[in-house]
C-alpha cells in the first residue's frame, strides 16, 4: 500500500473588473491582433482596489472546500505559491488561514514564480507522504497587476490576476501508477538565468519594483524545458505521454502550449486551455485551469493528468496525477 495525495475538491476565484486587449491599445503602441497572435490572451481580469492576493486565494479555498464538502478545521495544512503576497510577512497562507477562521493546524508560502502551484503541489505531497499531514489546502493565489510596469507594452498586456484551490487527502493506494493521486514529480531550477524574468525591487532593495522581462528568451527556455520536464515525471510515474488524458499547463503563451503538446506527441485536444480568457495568472493559472477544466466537464475522475511551468528562476518543473 502506497499513502498517494488526491485531489478531492477544486475552487477558483477571478476579480470581477474584466479587461480586453483593446484597452490597452488607448495608452500604449499595441493591438488586440498582436496581444492575440504573439500569446493567444484575449483578455484578463485585474484585481480591484481592496482585493489582495489573500482575499482571492480565501475566495477560491472557500469554493474548494465547499466542493469537497469540508470545513476549514478539517484541513491540517495551507500551502500558497505565490510571488505577490499581501506583506512582506507574514505569509499569505497564513492570513488565508486567519480569514477561514481556522484554528489548528500549519500554513506557509511557496514562492516559485510561474512555477509556484506546481512546487506547491510537490510539497503537499510530500508532508502527505510523509505523514505530516493528511488534507492539505494548496492555493495559487497573484496579485501581478501591482508589480507592472503600464508603460511596458511587453510585459503589461500578458499577466492577469486570480486564484485557484485544491484539496488533496491521503488515501490508500495500491502503489501502481493506476492509482489515483499525486504519482509523480519533477522539480528543477537554474539561478543563472535570473536576469530572463524578476522584479527589480524586493525588501532588502527598498522598493516594490516592477517585472521585468525578456520574453523571446524565457519563450526559448519554455519551449526546451516543458516537455522535457513532463516526460522525466511520466516516466517516473512509468508512463507514456500517449497515457495522458488532459496536459494542464501554466498559461502563459498558446505558442509555448502548443509547442509543449506537440512535442509530447498530444493535440490540443489533450490540453486544458484558459490563457485567452485568464492572461498569465503566474502561480495561479494552473490551479485556475483545473477548476475551471472540471467545471467544463474536460476532467474526470480516473484522468491521468500532467502539469507543467516554467518562470523566473528560472524554475520549472511538473507533477503527474490521476484524478
Ligand atoms: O510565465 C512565466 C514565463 N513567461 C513566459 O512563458 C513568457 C514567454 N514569452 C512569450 O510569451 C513571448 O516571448 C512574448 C508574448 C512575451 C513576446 O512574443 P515574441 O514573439 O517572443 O515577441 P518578441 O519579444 O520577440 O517581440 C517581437 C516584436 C518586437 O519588435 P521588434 O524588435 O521586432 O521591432 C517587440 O518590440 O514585438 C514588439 N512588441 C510588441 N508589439 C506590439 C513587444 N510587445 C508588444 C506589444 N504590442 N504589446
Amino acid at each position: 500500500m502506497t499513502r498517494r495525495a488526491v485531489v478531492v475538491g477544486t475552487g477558483h476565484y477571478l476579480p470581477k473588473r474584466v479587461v480586453e486587449n483593446a484597452e490597452f491599445e488607448k495608452t500604449l503602441d499595441t493591438s488586440d491582433e498582436w496581444i492575440r497572435a504573439r500569446s493567444g490572451i484575449e483578455r484578463r481580469h485585474f484585481a480591484e482596489e481592496g482585493e489582495t492576493t489573500s482575499t482571492m486565494a480565501t475566495a477560491a479555498a472557500r469554493a474548494a472546500l465547499a466542493d469537497a464538502g469540508l470545513e476549514a478545521d478539517d484541513i491540517d495544512a495551507i500551502v500558497v505559491a505565490t510571488s505577490t503576497a499581501d506583506l512582506t510577512f507574514p505569509s499569505a497562507a497564513t492570513m488565508v488561514q486567519a480569514q477561514l477562521e481556522m484554528t489548528r493546524g500549519f500554513a506557509f508560502d511557496v514562492q516559485a514564480v510561474c512555477a509556484g502551484f506546481v512546487y506547491a503541489l510537490c510539497n503537499a505531497n510530500a508532508l502527505i507522504a510523509s505523514g505530516q499531514a493528511n488534507r492539505v489546502l494548496v492555493i495559487g493565489a497573484e496579485t501581478f497587476s501591482r508589480i507592472m510596469d503600464w508603460t511596458d507594452r511587453s510585459t503589461c498586456v500578458l499577466f492577469g490576476d486570480g486564484a485557484g484551490a485544491l484539496i488533496l487527502e491521503g488515501q490508500e493506494g495500491a502503489g501502481t501508477n493506476q492509482d489515483r493521486g499525486i504519482l509523480a514529480t519533477d522539480l528543477n531550477s537554474d539561478g543563472r538565468y535570473k536576469d530572463l524574468l524578476y522584479v527589480d525591487g524586493g525588501v532588502s532593495t527598498q522598493n516594490t519594483g516592477h517585472l521585468r522581462m525578456q520574453g523571446n528568451q524565457v519563450f526559448r527556455h519554455a519551449v526546451e524545458k516543458l516537455a522535457k520536464t513532463a516526460n522525466t515525471a511520466l516516466e517516473r510515474a512509468g508512463l507514456g505521454a500517449d497515457e495522458v488524458d488532459w496536459i494542464v499547463p501554466h498559461q502563459a503563451n498558446i505558442r509555448i502550449i502548443q509547442g509543449t503538446a506537440k512535442k509530447m506527441g498530444l493535440s490540443m485536444e489533450n490540453v486544458v486551455v484558459t490563457v485567452q480568457d485568464h492572461g498569465n495568472t503566474s502561480a495561479a493559472s494552473i490551479p485556475l485551469a483545473l477548476s475551471v477544466g472540471k467545471e467544463r466537464g474536460q476532467i474526470k475522475p480516473g484522468d491521468l493528468i500532467v502539469t507543467e511551468a516554467i518562470g523566473g528562476g528560472l524554475a520549472w518543473g511538473a507533477v503527474v496525477l490521476r484524478w
